[in-house]
């Protein structure tokens, strides 16, 4: 059996990685559309060696389609993803206004697939950060219960677009020469600099983004008491986001155990050799669908405490990846 898809935002970063991904794993496609705003109309787009035309979404963009992955914004997937729902498509959006409606399902594969079993149209893709370190997390979890995660992120410039990817390159090749170039998409200059706020910030403190890792890891694992304290960094990177992950367990745990869990841990890759260098990096993990774990050590700190680092490819398994990987739960469980 093969089924009719479309992409909303086919022609932006994690669009496009959509496109790839769907290439790659074979995805069984009957018809595909690609959809975006009226600028891209016309424009042309590559799948399976075949050139297709994006279309300007429209209400009949969604008619006979089965599965619609969403990634166009949090405006776009409001507006659309009700239309695209009534006309009979599973949606799978990855921006984060459904993500905590409590009638809509966010799922990592790894962790809770089942949820997909209830969705009532659309479900939800969770927050990039938040899904490589559940993936990560989750299986130590399982068997030792966390308490407490306190993370730092490093997070690169494609998580917020392509405006943003161009700004690290336009800023760069400015420096270089001599001039100044003045950020289009993020709050300060990003080239040779770190910036320690991603979306927009709260009454309390914390930016949205860190708040979307604190409640969609409870959702995700289905632990409503976790404890989680994170910061969230823009860091001048193109794709791959790295953290720095420090848990407290209920039971004790030492690194060769951890190591031992996330060996066997599915989409977990286990890179920790750092006499030798081995550990992951961002360049290193870009292009890649796993979530790659290394320094794994007993932390200095806490008494059932744990510290390693994580590094996702952010377009990947942190977007493109994940919703697609979604996709296939839906006709394994025969839900389409
Ligand atoms: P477009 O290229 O036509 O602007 P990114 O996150 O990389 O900036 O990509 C955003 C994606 O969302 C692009 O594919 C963009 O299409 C799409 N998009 C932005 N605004 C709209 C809109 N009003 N309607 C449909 N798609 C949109």
């Amino acid at each position: 059996k093969s089924y009719n898809v479309a992409i909303l935002g086919a022609t932006g970063a994690v669009g496009q990685t959509m496109i790839k991904v769907l290439e790659e794993r074979n995805f069984p496609i009957n018809e595909i559309r690609f959809l975006a705003s009226e600028r891209s109309a016309g424009k042309e787009v590559e799948y399976m060696g075949v050139k297709y035309k994006v279309e300007a979404v429209s209400e009949d963009s969604f008619k006979g389609i089965d599965i619609a992955l969403f990634s166009a914004g949090g405006e776009r997937s409001k507006k659309w993803a009700p239309i695209a729902a009534s006309k009979g498509a599973v949606v799978i959006d990855n921006s984060s206004a459904f993500r905590m409606d409590p009638d809509v399902p966010l799922v990592v594969p790894e962790v809770n697939p089942e949820d997909v079993k209830w969705h009532k149209g659309i479900i939800a893709n969770p927050n990039c950060s938040t899904i490589q370190m559940v993936v990560a997390l989750y299986p130590i979890h399982k068997v030792k219960k966390i308490k407490r995660i306190i993370v730092a992120t490093y997070q690169a410039v494609s998580g917020a677009g392509a405006t943003a990817i161009a700004d690290l390159e336009n800023e760069t090749k400015a420096v270089m020469e001599g001039r100044y170039y003045y950020p289009q998409a993020l709050p300060h200059h990003i080239a040779f600099n770190v910036i320690p706020r991603i979306d927009n910030f709260e009454p309390n403190g914390y930016t949205k983004e860190e708040m979307k890792m604190i409640n969609e890891t409870r959702k995700i694992m289905h632990e409503p008491d976790i404890k989680v304290s994170p910061t969230c960094v823009r860091v001048p990177v193109y794709v791959g986001h790295s953290e720095a992950v420090t848990i407290e367990t209920q039971l004790p745990i030492t690194a060769e155990e951890a190591r031992e869990i996330l060996m066997k841990a599915p989409g977990v890759i286990v890179e920790d050799d750092p006499i030798n260098n081995v550990y992951p990096v961002p360049i290193e993990v870009a292009g890649k669908d796993d979530v790659f774990v290394g320094r794994i050590r007993k932390d200095a700190g806490f008494e059932n405490g744990l510290s390693m680092w994580i590094v996702g490819d952010n377009l990947r398994k942190g977007a493109a990846t994940n919703a697609v990987q979604i996709a296939e739960l839906l006709i394994k469980y025969e839900l389409i």
